[in-house]
């Protein structure tokens, strides 16, 4: 399966000069990096102004949240279908940011991903517990999470989805999660995801980790001979334009 590295800039950089700056950079740098998709989520007012340069570039834009509905009177939000006309390919959901700051429930978080995959954009869920579990536990509440979002898909549905591992201790804290729990978390988000939606969306599905990921540990997450880790979600490390191409190298030559 070919790795997925998406930098997620949060509400960052405050101007668009850095903005467009860090965006061409980071294009420039990862466009002879083979067999690995790049992907960029700028704040939403970045997004129809980063188009340029993007033909040419391998990189992909996400957007960092979408809303349920398609149009109304729903002041401040912004709907799936906006995001796709603007060129948007992925939509990260349920960020813990947004569940801890903006109060997103598991049952927004559903109806986000249902919305966005209706608009034809692929969702990226966030999914990742408060407090660091006991070595060896199984994330239990983590497949909670995954369950509540992904409740009443069809059979089918997700198929070439991402589901980000970012347990929230380990987000902007450098303190990462080890290799050993993440591909653990990997592998039970990947049977929950079998037993709901069957093999055809297990089989496509990529799950990601995300929490204090750098150029220095990004690698020893990507597990080739089992179905683990296959990307990285990047916080802090994504705003350095030379680490992130770093990232994207080091987890290409994974
Ligand atoms: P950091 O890489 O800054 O820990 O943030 C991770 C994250 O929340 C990405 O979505």
């Amino acid at each position: 399966m070919k790795s997925i590295v998406i930098a997620n800039w949060k509400m960052n950089p405050q101007i668009l000069r850095e903005a467009s700056g860090l965006f061409r950079a980071v294009a420039k740098g990862v466009r002879g990096i083979k067999n690995i998709d790049v992907v960029i989520a700028p704040p939403f007012v970045y997004l129809p102004l980063l188009e340029v340069g993007r033909g040419k570039s391998v990189v992909a834009l996400a957007a960092q949240d979408s809303f349920w509905e398609d149009r109304g009177a729903y002041t401040g939000e912004i709907s799936p279908t906006m995001l796709k006309a603007l060129g948007v390919t992925y939509v990260i959901i349920g960020h813990s940011e947004r569940r801890m700051h903006l109060g997103e429930t598991d049952e927004m978080v559903n109806k986000k991903i249902k919305a966005v995959l209706k608009a034809g954009l692929t969702p990226v869920l966030c999914v990742g517990e408060r407090t660091r579990e006991r070595v060896n536990e199984i994330p239990v509440f983590v497949g909670e999470q995954v369950k509540k979002a992904l409740v009443g898909l069809k059979k089918g549905e997700f198929k070439n989805g991402v589901i980000a591992y970012e347990p929230v201790w380990a987000i902007g804290t450098g303190t990462p999660d080890t290799p050993e729990g993440a591909t653990r978390a990997a592998l039970y988000i990947r049977k929950i995801v079998r037993d709901m939606l069957g093999g055809n969306v297990a089989d496509s599905l990529r799950v990601i980790y995300g929490g204090s990921v750098n150029a220095g540990n990004a690698a020893s997450f990507i597990s080739r001979d089992i179905r683990g880790m296959e990307g990285m979600l990047v916080g802090g490390a994504s705003l350095k334009a030379e680490e992130f191409i770093e990232i994207v190298r080091r987890v290409s030559a994974q």
